[in-house]
This record gives C-alpha cells, sequence and structure tokens, in this order.
C-alpha cells in the first residue's frame, strides 16, 4: 500500500504541452490508492480534455469560478476544494501560472484554490529550457518555496521547441515517487523499525486439534498501519487470522504457536526502535504434543499444560534503547494488575483494556484502553474503533519515545 492511498490528492493542471501527461498522473495517484480531484486553467483545456481528466478521475473536472446547469448557475467553491486536499498537486505548472501564484494574483479558479489550500503543495514546472533558467522564473521558485511549496525539478531532455536542455516536466511515476520520498521523510516514523505481535497463538495437542483463543488480530493489524502510516518500517508477527494486508513497509511474519512467535521476535528484535506486544499469546500448552490423532478411548480425558515462555517480558528483560509497549486484558484492580505487569515485564507503557467495559477486547471492532507509562501517568481513551485507538496508541509512543 503507498502512503498515498487513502489521500485526496488535488490536481491542477495549467496550459504547458505536458498537460497530456497529466492524464497518466491521474492514473498513478488512483493506482496509489487516492481520490483524485481535477481544477484547470480554462487556457489548459487546449492541450487535454476535461473529458479524459474527469473520466480518469471519477470526479467532475472544476475550471471556473461557476458552472451554467440548465438555466442555473452553480458557484464551484475554491475554498471547499482547497479544503478537501490533503496534497495540491500543480503539474505541468507554467511560468505564467507559478509567477501569478508568486504574486498571489487570483484570476482563475485554479489560483483561487491555491490561495484557500492549507495542504503541502507541490508543483512540476513545465516550460523551455530558456525560461527555466530566466532569471525571473529563478527568483518565482525562490518566493514559491518561501511559501514552503515544493517544487519538483524539471528533467532535461528534448522540449516541444526541439531544443534540448532542463524545463521537460518530470514523468508523471517520478512525480509520484518525488512527492511519496518527500511525504515520507517528514513522518515521524520514518527510519524507526516497529516489532509488532498480533492474534491468537495454537498450541497443538495432536496433529488435527490445538487449544487457542479467540483473539481476531484487529488490534494488531490496525497497530501496524497506524505504524506505517506515519513512515515506519514494520515487522508484524502474527498467529492465525482471516486478516491480510498488502504495505510495502509492512513485513507480514505468519506463526502458529506461542514458541514459533517467541522466536520470530526474538530473531528482529535487536533491530528494531519500538515494540509492541498486542497477541493473545496463550499462556500454556499440552506438555506433549501426540504423534498420532488422539482417539477416544476414555470417558475423560487429562490434559498436561506447561507454562510458555512469556515473550514480552523475555524481550523487556533485554532490551536495551527499545521503547516497548505491552498490553494487559483485567477483570479486576485493572489499574493495579496493569501497572504491577508493567514493572514485571520492564515496560515503557501498557495499554489496559478492562473487560468490564462493553465494546472492549477480542472480537469486537472497538476498544476502549487506558494508557499507563513508566512515569505513571494514565491517560482513559472513550470507547472507538480499533482504527482510531490504534492512532492514540501509536501518537502517545511518539511523544514518549521521540
Ligand atoms: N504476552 C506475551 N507472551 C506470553 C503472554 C503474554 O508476550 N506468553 C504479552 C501479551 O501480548 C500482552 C502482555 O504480555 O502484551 C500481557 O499478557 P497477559 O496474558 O494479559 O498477562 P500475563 O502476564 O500473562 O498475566 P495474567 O495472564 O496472569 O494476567
Amino acid at each position: 500500500m503507498s502512503i498515498l492511498s487513502g489521500k485526496n490528492i488535488l490536481l491542477g493542471v495549467t496550459a504547458g504541452i505536458a498537460a497530456y501527461k497529466s492524464a497518466s498522473l491521474v492514473r498513478e495517484f488512483i493506482k496509489a490508492g487516492a481520490s483524485v480531484k481535477v481544477v484547470m486553467t480554462p487556457a489548459s483545456k487546449d492541450f487535454v480534455t476535461p473529458l479524459t481528466l474527469s473520466t480518469l478521475s471519477k470526479n467532475p473536472v472544476e475550471s471556473h469560478f461557476y458552472e451554467k446547469d440548465n438555466d442555473n448557475e452553480l458557484w464551484n467553491n475554491h475554498v471547499e476544494l482547497g479544503l478537501w486536499a490533503d496534497y495540491f498537486v500543480i503539474a505541468p505548472a507554467t511560468a505564467n501560472t507559478m509567477s501569478k501564484m508568486a504574486n498571489g494574483t487570483c484570476d482563475n479558479l485554479l489560483l483561487a484554490t491555491y490561495l484557500s489550500a492549507k495542504c503541502p503543495v507541490y508543483v512540476a514546472p513545465a516550460m523551455d529550457l530558456d525560461m527555466y533558467i530566466h532569471q525571473s522564473t529563478v527568483n518565482t521558485f525562490a518566493k514559491l518555496k518561501s511559501f514552503g511549496n515544493i517544487i519538483i525539478p524539471a528533467t532535461s531532455g528534448e522540449l516541444a521547441s526541439g531544443l534540448v536542455g532542463q524545463g521537460r516536466m518530470a514523468e508523471p511515476n517520478e512525480i509520484v515517487t518525488f512527492i511519496t520520498s518527500d511525504i515520507l521523510s517528514q513522518l515521524p516514523l520514518k527510519d524507526k523499525k516497529v516489532l509488532i505481535t498480533a492474534g491468537p497463538t495454537y498450541e497443538a495437542l495432536d496433529p488435527v486439534r490445538f487449544i487457542g483463543n479467540h483473539s481476531s488480530g484487529k488490534m494488531g493489524f490496525e497497530l501496524a498501519k497506524a505504524a506505517a502510516n506515519l513512515g515506519a518500517q514494520v515487522i508484524l508477527v502474527t498467529g492465525p487470522t482471516n486478516l491480510s494486508l498488502t504495505n510495502n513497509l509492512i513485513t507480514v511474519i505468519p506463526v502458529i504457536s506461542a514458541e514459533d512467535m517467541y522466536v520470530a521476535c526474538h530473531e528482529h528484535f535487536k533491530s528494531i526502535d519500538i515494540g509492541i506486544a498486542a497477541a493473545a499469546v496463550a499462556d500454556y500448552r499440552p506438555k506433549k504434543v501426540a504423534v498420532n490423532k488422539i482417539k477416544k478411548k476414555e470417558s475423560t480425558l487429562t490434559l498436561e499444560l506447561e507454562k510458555t515462555k512469556d515473550i514480552l517480558a523475555s524481550l523487556g528483560a533485554i532490551k536495551t534503547h527499545q521503547f516497548l509497549v505491552g498490553f494487559a486484558l483485567e477483570t479486576n484492580n485493572e489499574i493495579e494488575h496493569a501497572k504491577s505487569k508493567l514493572i514485571r515485564k520492564n515496560l515503557d507503557l501498557i495499554v489496559l483494556n478492562s473487560l468490564n467495559d462493553k465494546g472492549a477486547g477480542f472480537k469486537t471492532a472497538t476498544n476502549k484502553v487506558t494508557l499507563i507509562d513508566k512515569q505513571d501517568s494514565i491517560q482513559e481513551f472513550p470507547l472507538k474503533s480499533k482504527t482510531e485507538v490504534a492512532k492514540d496508541i501509536i501518537n502517545e509512543i511518539i511523544v514518549r519515545y521521540a
């Protein structure tokens, strides 16, 4: 999954020959999982049709302050459009439009939207080589940069004029790569490695049976997504679940038993920065695993169980620089039990679930958590979706770790 997945991208198209590439750019953004809207300058329609861009973006293209719909005139709200956008990408950006942007000129919808947008603005210039190096253009770039706009440098090659030099708009895939790397470079967990355990573990009794639990793995998977969305490289060690995800920042390591999970976690622990144990690991496992299927001979069957290794406690015992987070599912004296777990397992933060809270714990789409840290600060959160809870937990880790 790309960092652009789920994001709103507003593509501004201005009147340069490179506008024919805007169609591919819309496709690239859509492929990355973004929602795309397009705003065009009136003159850019001579280079690429609004029909092409609205079909590819699956949204109406806007280019005037108002539209005529039969006898009605409908106001196109540039403020709304600017606020909708998570990112505003102007590609191609002509020398004319950039100069107007630098000077606050507001004579078309694209420029009015630019002046209203609060999101990061990326500008991919396209022009002839002499225009690109003209002092006026150089000054424009400096001014736009001073506003916080990000310039995606033009590349060198044959230009529309037939001359060869710098001024060609970056290719659509290069623009997407540039924006993706730029966003990633600013994320708080960039270059951080996060290990997360999720799901239940299955402890075999014989070749066909196991002791397991009802954990769905959802909390751990949501934590993995939340960490990756903030730029982390995630190693997700998960017991058997029905969940799946594709995100190039998340490596999923499927395991079955507590012992498998222990081995996988220790294999990666040295190299990680943050560890989060969200798995519902079996505390006990059958002492002997029958080689063949157990036959029902007797009227009762007694299983002898032995303790599994406590993965989190074992990581806490060897941790050096790692920030370690555990979960505690409690039914009584919740705060007290969670605090003692935090100390016993040498954690930095513990996420407490109380089974007394409706909507918290296993198999639900929601969770209600209380966070307790090493400094004894206690923070209660309301009932939220596990997606939102995961974001809260990751944000609290960042506050304490970064
Ligand atoms: N955990 C673990 N390995 C185990 C058991 C638990 O890594 N063998 C982790 C869980 O992922 C969780 C935390 O330890 O983050 C708390 O687990 P829990 O079972 O609630 O606590 P225990 O220490 O096992 O104590 P008790 O069951 O007695 O409450």
